[in-house]
């Protein structure tokens, strides 16, 4: 009760609006907040329609209080007029159907269809120099750089300033791709390669999210968008295209591990004989942001609840529980953490 009491209105309001201050300062995963010329258009879009519909619905208002609070008509006795209503009243009144349920919408909606026909032809995918092969799974983005030979997951690295080209497609349900500051949503299906594109103006991380319910775990089927400069973009496909160091003494226990655990049967890490592709592929599974598609940071401990347990971070996932001892569990991580 006295907790109810101090938590008046204006204590309650200020995390809420200091929350809401927070988020438009640094929005990760707003459509409103473009960072590229696709997000850019559909925004400009946005706020157009929302401007002029906005306009039509003051003065729908506008007319519904007067015709409420007007006056009620004194309906002359004319034996000229049907049902009482003077010749006069009814030429107003054919006059507002024609100009209100005709005129008023063509005038407001073929400017708009115009100019979203125009916006839509902008959105067409450009001329690319770097393609990026993104699958949908249940529940988590496989990425592939063909021109490189890069498998990873969840991360998509792009050049920042540059359109980059996407071949979309799914390998189980319907998933849909969508980066909201990058482009709109596009639709992943089984089967089917779609051409889409992202491009983002400056180098920094956009939040990306399946836009279409695919099953239990459609929620936590997050991804980022990494844009890097030139320079560094070109030191990241050097980096990411080394032969694969072999672990050391310290981490050989870890990957015996891997091997004696069954985490090959279902992953794959390059230059090694690891080569499932029913998860993620493992190869920099250490550099990564996020484990399991966006749903938690990636780090020591949440890596080794992960491995533990991951039907209680994620129920319904593919990843099966693992019964590891202590030591070889930390062994794991400890190899895995190395995996840059
Ligand atoms: Cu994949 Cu929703």
């Amino acid at each position: 009760m006295f907790l109810d009491r101090a938590h008046s209105w204006p204590v309650r309001a200020l995390p809420i609006g200091i929350c809401m201050f927070g988020c438009r300062a640094e929005p990760h995963q707003s459509a409103l907040h473009p960072a590229g010329p696709a997000a850019e258009a559909i925004s400009l879009l946005w706020w157009v329609m929302f401007v002029a519909f906005s306009g039509v619905l003051v003065l729908v208002v506008i007319l519904t209080l007067v015709a409420v609070f007007r006056a009620a008509p004194t309906y002359a006795t004319d034996e000229n007029s049907d049902e009482g209503v003077s010749a006069r009243e009814r030429k107003i009144g054919s006059r507002f159907i024609i100009g209100g349920g005709v005129v008023l919408p063509i005038a407001v909606t073929t400017p708009l269809l115009v100019y979203s026909l125009f916006t839509s032809t902008s959105l067409r995918t450009p001329q690319a120099e770097h393609t990026v092969e993104v699958v949908g799974r249940m529940w988590w983005w496989e990425v592939r750089y063909p021109e490189h030979k890069i498998i990873d997951a969840n991360e998509i690295y792009i050049p920042a300033n540059r359109p980059v080209r996407l071949e979309l497609t799914s390998a189980d349900v319907i998933h849909s791709f969508w980066v909201p500051r990058l482009h709109g949503k596009r639709d992943m299906i089984p089967g089917v390669k779609t051409i889409f594109w992202i491009q983002a103006d400056r180098p920094g991380i956009y939040r990306g999210q399946c836009a279409e319910y695919c099953g239990t775990q459609h929620a936590k089927m997050a991804f980022v968008v990494i844009a890097l400069a030139d320079e560094d973009f070109d030191q990241w496909i050097r980096q990411r295209t080394q032969a694969r160091p072999v672990p050391t003494a310290d981490h050989r226990r870890g990957s015996d591990v891997f091997f004696s655990a069954g985490c090959a049967q279902c992953h794959a890490i390059r230059d090694t004989p690891a080569k499932a592709n029913i998860g993620p592929d493992l190869t920099f599974v250490g550099s990564r942001h996020t484990l399991a598609a966006g749903t938690l940071p990636n780090n020591r401990g949440n890596l080794a609840g992960w491995l533990s347990n991951p039907q209680a971070l994620k129920p319904g996932c593919k990843m099966p529980r693992t019964y590891l001892s202590p030591d070889d569990l930390l062994a794991l991580v400890a190899y895995l953490e190395t995996m840059k």
